[in-house]
């Protein structure tokens, strides 16, 4: 089963040899988290696992797109991304589309397949009916972002929970210095 209608997506411009498509339930079997693993660390799921993350995406109706290059001659999935739109209460109670999961297998990579399915995302977004499309990214990856049609506006900032809370660095001390005093909202 696809997780979004294929037919919301503009035209693929892969080779003939590959399928730009949504996930399928199936994925799992594809190869879907061995990409995954290339961004994060992506333990194995076991197939009710995975159907009830794809359950959980499946109720939340028009939020989660998410999309993979296939290759049918190797029947794996070679790189996948997922687009998440969120409502907001400003601008009128515009969508934002978030670019998130970015992810090709290290022996597809530098093919352009990054770049098709961050284009086709936000294509997707724009279709959908998004104002903006954002990601975060690290430095090293600014330059492929520009490639896609982003450029750099702001900072990224993020507090770890749990187990997570390893991967975060210590405060320096001038962060833990005095809180300055709350700034103004900015005009939206
Ligand atoms: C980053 C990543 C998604 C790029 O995908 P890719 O398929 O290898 O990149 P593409 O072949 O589509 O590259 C598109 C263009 O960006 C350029 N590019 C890609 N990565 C780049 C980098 N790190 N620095 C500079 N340019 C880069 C390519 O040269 C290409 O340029 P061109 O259009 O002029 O030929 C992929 O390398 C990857 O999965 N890396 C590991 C996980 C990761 O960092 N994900 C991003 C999370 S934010």
């Amino acid at each position: 089963m696809s997780l979004f209608p294929p037919s919301l997506l503009p035209p693929s411009t892969l080779p003939d040899d590959l399928v730009l498509r949504p996930l399928h339930t199936e994925d799992l079997q594809l190869g879907h988290l061995d990409v995954l693993s290339v961004l994060s660390p992506t333990p194995a799921l076991s197939p009710a696992q995975y159907t009830a993350i794809v359950q959980s995406m499946l109720a939340r109706p028009d939020t989660y797109y998410p999309l993979v290059v296939f290759s049918p001659s190797s029947n794996k999935i070679l790189a996948c991304a997922t687009l998440i739109v969120e409502r907001k209460f400003l601008r009128g109670g515009g969508l934002v589309g978030h670019i998130e999961d970015v992810a090709v297998s290290q022996l597809a990579q530098g093919k352009g397949l990054g770049k098709v399915l961050v284009v086709a995302l936000a294509r997707l977004a724009e279709s959908l009916g998004c104002y903006k499309c954002i990601l975060d990214c690290s430095q090293d990856n600014i330059p492929f972002y520009e490639k896609c049609g982003f450029y750099q506006k702001e900072y990224e900032m993020v507090q770890y929970f749990g187990a997570a809370k390893k991967s975060q660095p210590t405060p320096s001390a001038t962060s833990t210095a005095a809180a300055p005093e709350p700034s103004k909202p900015a005009n939206l």
